[in-house]
């Protein structure tokens, strides 16, 4: 059967064509038959353009077009006219033309599809990652993975604008500590020896610059083997970036440019920079998150001022052992029921908290008043400055917590997104709220394993006036290390790093990493800097999230064509599975039943 080559593409054609003969590649969409005449909406990449057999134009082509199914692909030729008044489809670019048909030519069948392939179908995720290539032909998904092929072009120019060069990192390489655990890789030619894939290029992208590169970027893979989440996978992409001679100021101006490079050329905003600051603590009082979404206020306070000569139980027992009373205020909330109080109550006791205390801010003769519970624990003016704290009036809902400070400001950051979206508080058409989050720790205290461990990554330098707290108050010590968030979303990590041996050494004792584990495990890094490294600093964007939130989703496997499911599966191609046996011997593996 004769291939009939394409002269346009599914999405080309417009009224200029009218009268033109041409040709049309493609797979069979939509069909309709109506009194006798059969319209089918032939699909490629780039539209639908609707084609028409009818027996009193060509009989014969319309006898075989009576064969045609979902999902055929087939070629036609025909004549280009313009749809009959009243017939046209202005949602279509090519809505206002149709192809009579002269010639087809089906160049193969379709068993009928599990699902229809066309947009907002509403079907289990599984289904359609187990038939990924029918999902992929799906209009939307398309559509999101040219936006990620725009953003490679975008990123990839706008680094060698700036004079970055490219590199490729390996992928079997040795152990990065990035926080999660490896996947690992077992050497046959090495007995008992693994490679690991890469948790990032940190190591390789540090040893460019003592090499001399100066600028570095590179939009590669990463692998880490952790819980699966909506913007989380096993292997992601990131835009890895390194510079010297710089500091964070360079790094952030970088960034930003390229921000606005996205915004304007894949959403045409004009994205005002620089971007706004906050310090980690600042972020963790206000907002009880290090990733705060910025799209609403719903300001946390600090009440422990309020409370200071408290009796009341709860509240002395959390200041009296360097803890926190943090609150949010409800507008317009004084009204929730019970049932709905409780239902709130339950969700901050899920997350850890020993409950949450609420109240109602009532109209008094006075002027305001708290109805609650715990109302008569608190004292007059107790009442008064917590009104005041939070701007309250009357019909407003007070929600307090009080212990710990991490773990308490942690809890009320999760009530406060929660109620945002009871109180509707996140709009659609919201403008970005992107933020820096700057000084995070340096270190994390584990109280499992009784150790500090690197917030970051244990070459994240410390800020300078805070060097000597390493070995005093680590847990004080502040790094140069920054985030970027993009509506509660972390799409980029960083840090300036240690360039020096010594400070270097320090760090690693801080963290019980003895010199021989240092030398084991980093030693060709350490090795690198006595070579004359310079001072240098970078970040790397998570290039799912940044895609995803581009293409306004809200799971990266939107923006993924092959992903894993949140138990790490990929449904089309099964894997992971098992492997013969003989590999498993030249591996010197033996899977233990
Ligand atoms: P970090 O670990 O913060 O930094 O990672 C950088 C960014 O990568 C994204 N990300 C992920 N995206 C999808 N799935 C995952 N499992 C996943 N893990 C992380 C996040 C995150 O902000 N080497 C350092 C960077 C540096 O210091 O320059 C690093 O990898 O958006």
């Amino acid at each position: 059967m004769k291939f009939m080559k394409r002269t346009h593409t599914c999405g080309e054609l417009r009224e200029s064509n009218i009268g033109e003969s041409v040709v049309l590649n493609g797979w069979a969409a939509i069909r309709r038959d109506l009194g006798g005449v059969i319209f089918i909406e032939l699909r490629d990449r780039f539209g639908l353009t609707q084609v028409v057999f009818e027996p009193s134009y060509n009989s014969e082509t319309h006898e075989l077009g009576k064969k045609l199914r979902s999902e055929f692909v087939i070629s036609v030729e025909g004549k280009v006219r313009k749809r009959p008044e009243g017939t046209e489809n202005f949602a279509l670019p090519t809505g206002s033309i149709d192809v009579m048909v002269d010639h087809l030519v089906i160049l193969n069948y379709a068993e009928t599809p599990p699902f229809p392939i066309e947009d907002n179908i509403d079907v289990h995720e599984d289904l359609r990652l187990k038939y990924r290539y029918l999902d992929l032909r799906r209009p939307e998904m398309q559509k999101n993975l040219l936006l990620r092929h725009k953003m490679y072009l975008l990123t990839r120019q706008y680094f060698d604008q700036n004079g970055f060069v490219e590199v490729e990192t390996p992928i079997l390489m040795k152990s990065t500590p990035e926080g999660a655990r490896d996947f690992l890789v077992p050497s046959r030619l090495h007995k008992g020896k693994f490679y690991a894939l890469p948790q990032s290029p940190q190591t390789y992208k540090q040893i460019l610059m003592v090499s001399g590169l100066d600028r570095y970027f590179q939009i590669v893979k990463c692998f880490r083997d952790e819980d699966l989440r909506a913007d989380r996978q096993y292997e992601f992409t990131q835009i890895d970036v390194e510079m010297s001679f710089v500091d964070v100021e360079d790094i952030f101006e970088m960034v930003e440019g390229l921000m606005k490079v996205f915004y304007k050329e894949v959403l045409s905003i004009e994205l005002e920079t620089p971007i706004k600051r906050l310090t980690f603590d600042e972020a963790m009082e206000k907002y009880g998150s290090d990733k705060p979404d910025l799209r609403f206020d719903l300001e946390m306070v600090t009440l422990n001022k309020v409370f200071e000569k408290s009796d009341f139980r709860v509240f002395r027992e959390a200041l009296d052992g360097n803890g926190i009373v943090t609150g949010i205020v409800a507008k317009g909330c004084g009204d929730y029921t019970r049932n709905q109080l409780d239902v709130i109550t339950d969700y901050v006791k899920k997350l850890g908290a020993g409950g949450l205390i609420w109240m109602r801010v009532k109209e008094s003769s006075s002027g305001r008043d708290l109805e609650a519970p715990i109302a008569k624990f608190l004292t007059d003016d107790e009442k008064k400055d917590l009104i005041s704290a939070f701007n309250a009036v009357p019909g407003d809902l007070l929600l307090l917590l009080s212990g710990n400070k991490l773990k308490t400001l942690n809890i009320m950051g999760h009530l406060r997104l929660e109620m945002a979206k009871r109180m509707n508080l996140i709009k659609p058409d919201s403008k970005p709220a992107l933020l820096w989050v700057t000084d995070f720790p340096l270190f994390e205290w584990d109280d499992e394993s009784k150790r500090f461990y690197a917030m970051h990554h244990p070459f994240t330098s410390p800020k300078v006036a805070d060097i000597p707290l390493m070995d005093t108050e680590p847990a004080q010590v502040k790094a140069r290390a920054y985030d970027l968030v993009l509506n509660g979303n972390e799409i980029a990590g960083g840090s300036i790093r240690i360039h020096e041996s010594n400070l270097q050494a320090k760090m690693f004792k801080t963290l019980g990493i003895t010199e021989e584990e240092a030398q084991e495990k980093f030693g060709f890094l350490m090795g690198a800097f006595k070579y004359g490294a310079p001072p240098h600093g970078g970040i790397a964007f998570g290039f799912d999230r940044l895609a995803m939130l581009f293409a306004g989703k809200h799971s990266i496997r939107d923006v993924i064509a092959f992903p894993k499911t949140s138990s790490g599966f990929s449904l089309m191609d099964e894997s992971p599975s098992l492997v013969d046996e003989t590999q498993l011997k030249e591996l010197h593996i033996k899977i233990k039943q």
